[in-house]
């Protein structure tokens, strides 16, 4: 529906869900994903999650595919939205490792803005991401967000503390790139 150079936004559909499971327990994607216990999902949560993404849901999330073969590689979308404040939070992820490090996550969060700032008409974009993922944050930097803060050690993995880095990007930044 929404296509870039190499990826397309799409709804979600119910034939998604044992990939999308997949994706979401993979300890090497978990681990960048959310702050929480790193534990499963199990099917009937990822079944209850795929079903609730509608037109009529707070949110707006996407599955990534691939334009040169309707690939199902991952998913991306606004997580939360401040509509007196004229700011969202997004997420993303590419579930199909074999994708990393191509450009497709740069692809997909640019497609993904172009829907926030043309579609939804919102003034700024937020994330955070944990200071060891240095890919997402490249891939952040490419799209134009900016590091506006730090929580220090506030995230607890892998035995120890990490810092969690919040990002922004402003519509009068996005319009002149
Ligand atoms: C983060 C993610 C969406 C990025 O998508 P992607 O398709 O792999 O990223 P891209 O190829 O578009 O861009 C990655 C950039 O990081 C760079 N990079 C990769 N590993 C790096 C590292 N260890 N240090 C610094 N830069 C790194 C790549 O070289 C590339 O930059 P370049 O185009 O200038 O060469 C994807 O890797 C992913 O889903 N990871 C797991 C989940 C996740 O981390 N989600 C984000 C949570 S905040």
């Amino acid at each position: 529906m929404y296509i870039g150079e190499k990826v397309r936004l799409r709804e979600y559909r119910k034939e998604d869900v044992p990939q999308a499971l997949a994706y979401v327990n993979d300890p090497e994607v978990k681990r960048l994903l959310n702050p929480g216990i790193p534990y499963p999902l199990t099917l009937s949560d990822e079944e209850k999650w795929v079903a609730e993404q509608s037109a009529s849901s707070q949110t707006y999330s996407f599955a990534i595919e691939t334009l040169a073969d309707g690939k199902y590689i991952g998913g991306c979308g606004v997580n939360s939205i401040d509509w007196k404040n004229s700011a969202v939070e997004v997420g993303i992820f590419i579930g199909d490792k074999s994708f990393w490090n191509q450009g497709y996550g740069t692809d997909a969060m640019r497609v993904l803005l172009r829907f926030i700032f043309e579609q939804m008409n919102i003034n700024k974009v937020k994330l955070n991401v944990f200071s060891f993922n240095q890919r997402a944050l490249r891939m952040y930097q490419k799209c134009g967000f900016k590091e506006e803060g730090r929580l220090r050690q506030e995230l607890f993995r892998d035995g120890e503390y990490h810092d969690i880095i919040l990002m922004g990007l402003l519509r009068e930044e996005y319009q002149n790139t």
